[in-house]
């Protein structure tokens, strides 16, 4: 591994994987030794078109030479933000119509907890167990895992958790709580899918309260799960829509949208009740545009429900307690956290990357590219049951 990346680079952990890029195209991360690496991460879910989609190569590159960065967010009138913005209200039901950009997924659900706060002029946020949200103060507050948290504590006051999936606990949504918040498919948990009319219920309950929800689709947004938004499979809407990751093919980006009622409230009563100077960036919001029209143009979402079943009838193996998921957001949860370490580690030096969930030990991540091929689902998959085979002996 490079030394000086351990050496200057801050670090996550003491081990990162550190595998030595010199660049990536489609569905493969080449080495600085020329050695392909077929990819079912896609940057952890950002990479939707694979990498360096050529449409969105050439968005970059005709803005490049336009302009890059002009002012601060909110000001002037930015061609690739307004396309962008525009053509997500287009996309979205009512009535989600204006779209607030930012830089990050953890920044945009920051500005959609105050958005919430300010709105309803009340502080309760209601979060799920097991959730992610994102790692600055405010989302780091929505985690209920307490030995991740507790070092960096005061964090936010007057949050109070729900385990996902359970009506019962909806009862404690009431007229002092501003937002819940859940990410549609709870990602680090294990990619757990919402049951039954589960969002529905906390849809009812929360109009009931006046309490906004709050979805997270970082991750399963931009088609992942065979809808643009995973929302879209359950019969609900959320009062505020967050999303990031795949937005912009690659590029840093973050995003929440809102009806124009409750948008509004950000602009008034304080002027600037959030502000950025990056976020709306008009190279930035050039590749997300080129990205929504290339998922809109294709069948790119609609195949990935053919591709997570091909991946079912591949992956089945005694060491593969299940596979869960939708779409490509899929996870194989494993017979024991020894195993799914073997397997990430084994995998990565046949060229296949594969890569960990945040809470659930079990489980082995695959959310390769949308636009991965048959081939390269099989050749993947192929490599796959060959280290399980070896890890059985
Ligand atoms: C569901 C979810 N929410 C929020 C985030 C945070 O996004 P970011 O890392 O861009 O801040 C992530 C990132 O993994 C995520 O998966």
């Amino acid at each position: 591994m490079d030394k000086d990346f351990l050496k200057y680079q801050a670090q996550t952990t003491s081990t990162p994987l550190g595998l030595e890029v010199s660049h990536a195209k489609g569905s493969y991360i080449y080495d600085s030794k020329g050695k392909a690496h077929l990819d079912f991460v896609a940057g952890v879910s950002a990479c939707g078109l694979g990498h360096c989609h050529p449409r969105v190569v050439k968005a970059i590159k005709e803005q490049s030479e336009r302009y890059l960065h002009v002012m601060v967010y909110g000001e002037y009138a930015q061609e690739p933000g307004i396309g962008l913005t525009k053509k997500l209200a287009a996309s979205l039901p009512d009535p989600l119509e204006m779209t607030y950009l930012v830089n990050s997924g953890t920044e945009a659900m920051e500005g959609a907890i105050k958005l919430a706060r300010r709105f309803t002029g009340r502080s309760e946020i209601i979060a799920a167990r097991n959730a992610y949200h994102g790692n600055t103060m405010g989302s780091l507050s929505l985690m209920s895992f307490e030995e991740r948290k507790a070092p960096f504590r005061p964090l936010l006051p007057d949050v109070s958790f729900i385990d996902f999936n359970v009506v019962e606990d909806l009862d404690k949504i009431s007229k002092r709580t501003a937002a819940v918040v859940l990410e549609t498919i709870q990602g680090g948990a294990g990619f757990i899918l919402p049951e039954n009319n589960y969002l529905l219920e906390v849809q009812r309950k929360c109009q009931e309260m006046g309490t906004l929800l709050i979805l997270d689709e970082i991750q399963p947004g931009f088609g992942r799960t065979g809808k643009l938004f995973a929302f879209e499979h359950y019969n609900i809407v959320p009062d505020i829509l967050v999303m990031g990751k795949s937005m912009a093919s690659g590029l840093p980006v973050g995003a929440f949208t809102a009806s124009r009622d409750i948008m509004l409230s950000l602009s008034q009563n304080p002027i600037l009740g959030h502000i950025t100077t990056f976020g709306g960036n008009a190279l930035i919001a050039a590749a997300a545009l080129a990205t929504l029209e290339v998922l809109q143009e294709s069948d790119l979402i609609a195949s990935t429900l053919e591709k997570e079943e091909q991946f079912r009838q591949r992956l089945h193996h005694p060491l593969i307690d299940e596979i869960r998921g939708k779409g490509l957001m899929l996870a194989m949860i494993m017979r024991d956290a020894e195993t799914a370490n073997r397997l990430v580690t084994a995998c990565a030096s046949k060229g296949l990357v594969l890569f960990w969930l945040l809470f659930e030990q079990r489980a082995v991540r695959i959310s390769p590219p949308l636009t991965i091929s048959s081939e390269e689902i099989d050749k993947g998959c192929d490599i796959i049951l060959e280290v399980l085979a070896e890890l059985q002996q």
